[in-house]
């Protein structure tokens, strides 16, 4: 991860520098101080490029002199509407815009949010590097370390080791959803996750035998094709009062998902590796709330299943009995991820009787074709939390959409030989699978968000990189500091 330093705003002695810049305010006094050490290079490079401070806008200026190889100025739009989300973007901007430097210093100037520029930093900066064969292929990403200079050095660092716990989340997140399928089965990754005992998280294991006493007919039998054993992993942060009920977190985690007997075409199949980003952004959000020592108790529970084709594999027409006891037919054996949800929701409401329950999931294709990939779609029965969660979304860039739930739906789950059959049909294709999740979390304040649209990114965006988005730890975390957490 992307090192960082905070200091005062002075001119460094040369190398590489980004400059956020303001538009229609006053010239940020580096960018003064700069351009009169390089004869007017900067204000040379500004009117040949039009750049006036728009945000998203950027210029670089190679070899000014003054000894500065590389100086890149961000625009940042009005410094009214620079929030918190307008500086994570124009920091993952700079760290992109710096390039092939090992270290370099961003300047701030007089802005506020410098603690979340530096995270935009540090996450527009991120690559997943494990695989390639040799340390030359990493060269065009190695931004090592990055000096931010601001205004009020002190208060950035303050705030620096809270945004730094939840970047190590998104990180997490991002390297977990990146993984290949054939290295992150559901044992590896139960394995990783017990890692984050360190952090002073309680990680339980449920393996097939443990499932299979509780009763978990309906993730079990998604497993039950693969030759990679099936985990659910139980994850614990008590930083709240010893008797306040815990906030739950709950992921869908495919680690791959073929379809199944209902196989999937094979144009783009590799994409169902990241089938596993629900569980993957409940281990983030869970490793970032105890990284940053928050105030509140929560239990994330994650469903590790492979589905796969084999002689043993689940069929189209089989009927499975879920935990609840309630039994589903299933239908369609590629509507997978709400079976392995059925058992975790009931599981945890059960044994946790939580507060509230948020589930994650890469549920639906349909959700894609709702929203694109700009909003996550979000289901709940109690407007509070659907409220509150997405107003976490607007603050984080995480944006939530609120769509529709009603018995209506609900009617188009009927089975003719079971409780329920595992799929509605193509239309609201979203909903009805929604409303399936929801026969089994009983009164509980419950909110389901479907990011099988933004878990993934075929291309850069918001000055992040193509790939693993992490959608959810900085939504989730935000929601839980600024509703749950007393302060
Ligand atoms: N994991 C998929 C959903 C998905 C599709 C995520 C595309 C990301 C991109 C899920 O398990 C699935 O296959 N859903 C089916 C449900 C259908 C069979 C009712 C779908 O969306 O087609
Ligand atoms: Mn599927
Ligand atoms: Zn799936």
């Amino acid at each position: 991860m992307l090192e960082i330093s905070f200091s005062a705003e002075t001119l460094p002695q040369g190398g590489a520098l980004a400059l956020l810049v303001p538009e229609g305010a006053e010239t940020p006094a580096l960018f003064k101080s700069l351009d009169d050490a390089t004869q007017g290079a900067l204000s040379r490079a500004v009117k040949v490029d039009e750049f006036t401070g728009k945000e998203g806008a950027s210029t670089v200026v190679l070899a000014p002199g003054a000894g500065f190889d590389r100086v890149v100025l961000i625009g940042v739009g009005r410094t009214e509407a620079f929030g918190v989300k307008e500086a994570e973007k124009a920091g993952g901007i700079a760290a992109t815009a710096l390039g092939r430097v090992e270290k370099a210093a961003l300047s701030v100037g007089s802005l506020p949010h410098a603690a979340h520029v530096a995270l935009g930093a540090v996450l527009g900066a991120y690559h997943f590097s494990l695989y390639h064969g040799t340390p030359e292929d990493n060269k065009t990403h190695r931004l090592a370390a990055l000096a931010v200079l601001a205004a009020d050095p002190a208060q950035a660092e303050a705030a620096w080791p809270a945004l730094s716990a939840v970047a190590r989340g998104v990180v997490l997140t991002r390297d977990l959803v990146t993984e290949p399928a054939n290295v992150l089965n559901p044992v590896e990754f139960a394995e990783r996750v017990s890692t984050l005992r360190s952090l002073g998280l309680d990680v339980e294991v449920l393996d097939q035998p443990a499932m299979e006493k509780l009763g978990f007919g309906a993730l079990l039998g998604v497993a039950q094709g693969s030759d990679a054993e099936p985990r659910t992993v139980i994850m614990r942060w008590n930083g709240g009062e010893k008797d306040d009920a815990p906030l739950a977190f709950i992921g869908k985690g495919v680690t791959f998902d073929s379809g199944g007997i209902s196989i999937k075409p094979a144009a783009g199949m590799e994409e169902m590796k990241w089938d596993m980003a629900g569980a993957a952004t409940v281990t983030g959000l869970m490793a970032a709330l105890a990284g940053r020592k928050a105030k509140v108790n929560a239990v994330g529970v994650i469903g590790l299943v492979e589905n796969m084709v084999s002689g043993n594999a689940q069929r189209p027409g089989d009927v499975v009995r879920s935990a609840s006891g309630q039994t589903i037919e299933v239908l369609n054996t590629d509507a997978e991820g709400r079976l392995v949800l059925a058992d975790i929701l009931w599981y945890a409401r059960e044994r946790f009787a939580p507060k509230l329950m948020v589930d994650l999931a890469t549920l639906t294709g349909a959700i894609i074709i709702s929203l694109g990939h700009e909003y996550a779609g979000l289901f709940s029965n109690d407007d509070t939390l659907a409220g509150g969660l997405a107003q976490a979304g607007e603050v984080t860039g995480d944006k939530l959409w609120r769509m529709p739930m009603g018995k209506e739906y609900d009617a188009l789950l009927k089975s003719d030989i079971a409780d329920m059959k595992n799929i509605g049909g193509r239309p609201g294709g979203s909903i009805t699978a929604a409303q399936f999740l929801k026969r089994f979390v009983g009164e509980t304040p419950w909110a389901h968000l479907d990011i099988a649209g933004t878990a993934w990114s075929s291309k850069p965006r918001n000055g992040q990189p193509k790939g693993a988005t992490g959608f959810g730890v900085r939504l989730l975390d935000t929601f839980v500091r600024t509703q749950h957490e007393k302060a």
